[in-house]
């Protein structure tokens, strides 16, 4: 390696680098004789998590005293907001209403609020089947998760895979906490998933023959991961704007975010108070029925823990549907994906997708030594990174602070051939480029980023929930992924269960009235609740955006 490849590195890390090169070659040999670290037991996982994953760290933790889950142990961030009062826009409402009815700015069959992948999807479905549709963004329309995942879509659709097999995958990453009839949904609905895509135009990556190529993610017994480069939710998103965007009957409004559910006299979802950003007024729209698609809450930083997530990652939908008395699951289970960017600084906490690893790529320590199988579940490898860095010391240190250990990526060109990285991985590899960084020829350092929310609002496998009238889809909900996702099972997610709470709200929609007299009474109920146990924290929520966001409309 040149001196012109180590040039980003200050001199500490250098040495380390030079340790990395020294020892792939006898690497290579032991991989090409199957030779490499072989995956840990159930019972050594359960040990290793046990000591060393953040999601046991007790002190992280506190219990709910009000509302349908109370009881349920939660991370303090999240808590602090289901306990916190309204926003003050919403305060102001609920003052006036105590003398008159709810003025109504706008009324629609289905209020989808959320705009990413989850939210867009039910949109289409839900306005194909003739409702409709306002769509509430937080941001402008796409600014999500979506957009952010790299590596792949998880779909069982080769000869030598079933989704029987990929049934038995979920259960087994997820711990065996999933809800088996979500997971039954997820998995075989992929194919029609998949061929949706095709026809809406998504360009997935195939051979010259025109087969899909898939790859392994973590955790996984067959390769059925579908890939578009590194930028596939990027990819996905493109194609499913363009769908809505062709579509009568659909209305976007960008920089309205929720800060409230609205619900009728008899209990039923009736609309949202969106705040429009940045002037902070309010807007009450009024719906037959609601999806909610907010997504996850990476942006709480639990733990202090750097993310992956994009800035309005906050938690809303959890907030929303807790007060108005929707149940909440396993939230005591974040994932902490094991290759978040560790330095440069800049890019702290974002992604270096596991589709690296799938290919070839390993972990490895100060020494240059491999130290965990790297296509564990990922719960299990980034507690072993956890573990490598602080219990054996053997993590590489990055001046100026933090810890990492080396993703080995220029391994993948050694396995499969010049030119595969820059193929496989054109975002990333021009991103890191643009900094010096010519990941052909170096490895990057990584840790343990908060990466999605597995737990959330409790659903039904039609996408509808305890509330009538709402319904949700995607990251903001639970049960499908139990206590731990393996990758690319969430771009699945949020395109089987949206386009399920699309059509099922379209169906609901039809088949009631306007709702009548719309308001804040469960709001009221909880915060009486709150105010019984003396526990409301001193905040407002929802979050909307975190304490260093800005929001710029254009
Ligand atoms: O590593 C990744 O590309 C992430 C994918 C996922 O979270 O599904």
């Amino acid at each position: 390696m040149s001196i012109a490849h180590l040039q980003p590195f200050p001199e500490s890390l250098r040495e380390s680098i030079r340790m990395v090169q020294r020892t792939r070659d006898q690497r290579l040999d032991r991989r090409r004789m199957g030779e490499g670290i072989e995956q840990l037991s159930l019972s050594d996982r359960r040990a290793l998590l046990r000591e060393f994953h953040p999601d046991h760290r007790e002190e992280g933790f506190g219990i709910l005293s009000v509302g349908p889950s109370k009881g349920s142990s939660v991370p303090l961030e999240i808590l602090s907001l289901l306990e916190a009062r309204p926003r003050p826009v919403v305060k102001r409402l609920l003052d006036e209403t105590a003398e008159h009815p709810l003025a109504v700015d706008m009324t629609t069959d289905v209020l989808v609020i959320g705009g990413g992948g989850a939210g867009v999807a039910a949109a289409i479905v839900a306005a194909e089947a003739g409702a409709r549709v306002l769509m509430a963004s937080k941001l402008r329309l796409g600014d999500s998760n979506t957009v952010m995942a790299e590596g792949g879509m998880q779909v069982a659709d080769h000869e030598c895979d079933s989704p029987a097999q990929h049934f038995l995958d979920v259960m087994g990453g997820g711990h065996f906490s999933s809800d088996p009839d979500l997971v039954e949904a997820l998995v075989s609905e992929g194919p029609t998933v998949l061929r949706w895509l095709e026809e809406l135009g998504m360009l997935f990556d195939k051979y010259p023959t025109g087969r899909m190529k898939v790859r392994h993610g973590g955790g996984t017994s067959r390769k059925r991961l579908h890939a578009a480069g590194d930028v596939t939710g990027l990819e996905m998103m493109r194609v499913l704007k363009d769908r809505l965007e062709c579509l009568k009957g659909v209305t976007v409004l960008p920089f309205a975010p929720a800060v409230e559910l609205l619900t009728d006299d008899n209990g039923r979802a009736a609309g949202a108070v969106l705040e429009q950003l940045p002037s902070g007024r309010p807007l009450v729209v009024t719906a037959k029925a609601v999806i909610l698609a907010t997504g996850g809450m990476g942006r709480l930083h639990l733990s202090g823990f750097p993310t992956s997530n994009h800035h309005g990652a906050t938690a809303d939908g959890l907030v929303l549907a807790y007060r108005a008395g929707v149940p909440l699951r396993d939230l005591r289970s974040s994932q902490y994906h094991p290759t978040g960017v560790a330095f440069p600084e800049k890019l702290a906490g974002l992604l270096l997708t596991e589709k690296f690893r799938g290919l070839g790529a390993q972990l490895l320590n100060r020494h240059g030594d491999e130290f965990v199988f790297s296509l564990e579940p990922r719960d299990v490898t980034s507690a072993a990174i956890i573990r490598e860095c602080s219990e054996f010391g053997n993590g590489v240190n990055i001046p100026g602070g933090g810890v990492g250990v080396w993703l080995d990526i220029p391994m993948i060109d050694l396995i499969h051939g010049r030119g595969t990285i820059e193929k496989e991985f054109p975002g990333r590899f021009k991103e890191y480029l643009r900094m010096g960084l010519d990941i052909r020829q170096v490895p990057l350092l990584a840790y343990p980023t908060l990466h999605y929310q597995n737990g959330g609002v409790v659903i039904w496998p039609n996408g509808g929930t305890d509330m009538p009238g709402l319904f949700a889809a995607g990251e903001v909900t639970g049960g499908v992924h139990g206590r731990n996702r393996l990758m690319g099972n969430a771009l699945l997610e949020i395109l089987v269960f949206g386009r399920r709470a699309g059509i099922s709200a379209a169906t609901f929609a039809a088949g009631v009235k306007e709702p009548t007299e719309p308001g804040l009474g469960h709001l009221e109920a909880f915060l009486e609740q709150l105010e019984a146990v003396g526990k409301q924290s001193g905040g407002t929520a929802p979050r909307l955006l975190p304490a260093y966001g800005r929001v710029t409309p254009i």
